[in-house]
């Protein structure tokens, strides 16, 4: 056989085990343990005898460290209520949720609160900031009721201003920002001192088109930085920033799919 010939295998070789890896990495569910947050059997009822209401019917669900996770499905399939559930805002009438490896059902009342603060960030359609308080304000009260020094909270939230872009505009107030800009602060002020998962409902809800898409992109580059989220929206288009789309109908996962980074790597190969 001819040293040609036995390259070219190899070559061959190589390139299908890149593949492999490829294909391997795109269907990844990261090892549970890995996750930033986990949902376990979650079910949530509303209501008793005939006005019960089953919002979640036993979803699991699992996203790993710089993974975005969007949700999508008709009006009343559960979305807001998987979040809320997520973020420890409410109780799941069955099931459990784990944030970085703590099950929120052990913790108390504190340590919810504590972990809320200091875990988590939540991004609104309606933006939710504190309109006599100033961009940078906004950010840092998290940090200050965490204890946190009113200097050091300071240049954590410039720091997170920055990082969507909106460094110059920390002494604005809200009502003299733009919409896309306001939100931009909301996901300064979710990220703020390394919070590990986003939990954003809308987020691109009440913006135009263009300005959402700014907002998403924000949004995908702080996942990137290794945050986890997880993304409520109607919109494909806002999806296709997600590395993974769950769809429920009636609180029940029914569909899933993934960005395929298969593909992108055997154009690479050829
Ligand atoms: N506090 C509540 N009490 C009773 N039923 C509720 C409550 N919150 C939600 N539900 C019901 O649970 C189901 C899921 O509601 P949820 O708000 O999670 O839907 P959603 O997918 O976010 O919808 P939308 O796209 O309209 O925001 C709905 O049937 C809703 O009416
Ligand atoms: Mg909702």
């Amino acid at each position: 056989m001819s040293g040609d010939l036995r390259g070219g295998r190899r070559r061959r070789r190589a390139d299908e085990e890149r593949i492999d890896a490829a294909a391997r990495s795109a269907s990844r569910p990261e090892p549970a343990s890995d996750a930033v947050l986990r949902l376990v059997g979650v079910s949530r009822v509303y209501g008793s005898g005939e006005q019960t209401v089953t919002a979640l019917a036993d979803v699991d669900l699992a996203v790993a460290p710089g993974e975005l996770v969007a949700i999508m499905g008709a009006s009343g399939s559960g979305k807001s209520t998987l979040l809320s559930i997520a973020g420890g805002l409410q109780q799941p009438t069955s099931g459990d949720v784990v944030v970085e490896q703590r099950a929120l059902s052990a913790l108390d009342a504190r340590e919810m609160a504590r972990l809320r603060r200091r875990s988590l960030g939540f991004v609104f359609q309606d933006f939710n900031l504190i309109p006599t308080l100033t961009a940078a304000e906004n950010v840092a009260l998290p940090l200050e009721l965490d204890g946190a020094g009113s200097r050091s909270a300071r240049r954590m939230a410039e720091a997170a201003l920055d990082s969507v872009g909106l460094g110059p505009r920390a002494d604005t107030y809200p009502d003299e920002l733009s919409g896309g800009q306001q939100q931009r602060v909301a996901i300064a002020r979710a990220v703020v001192g390394g919070r590990r998962l986003i939990l954003a409902d809308e987020p691109t809800g009440a913006l135009d088109s263009v300005t959402g898409e700014a907002v998403m992109k924000m949004l995908r580059s702080r996942i990137d930085d290794g945050a986890a989220g997880l993304l409520v929206t109607h919109e494909a288009r806002h999806a296709a920033w997600a590395d993974r789309v769950v769809f429920l109908r009636d609180g029940r996962i029914i569909d899933e799919s993934r960005r395929d980074g298969a593909d992108e790597l055997l154009r690479g190969v050829r």
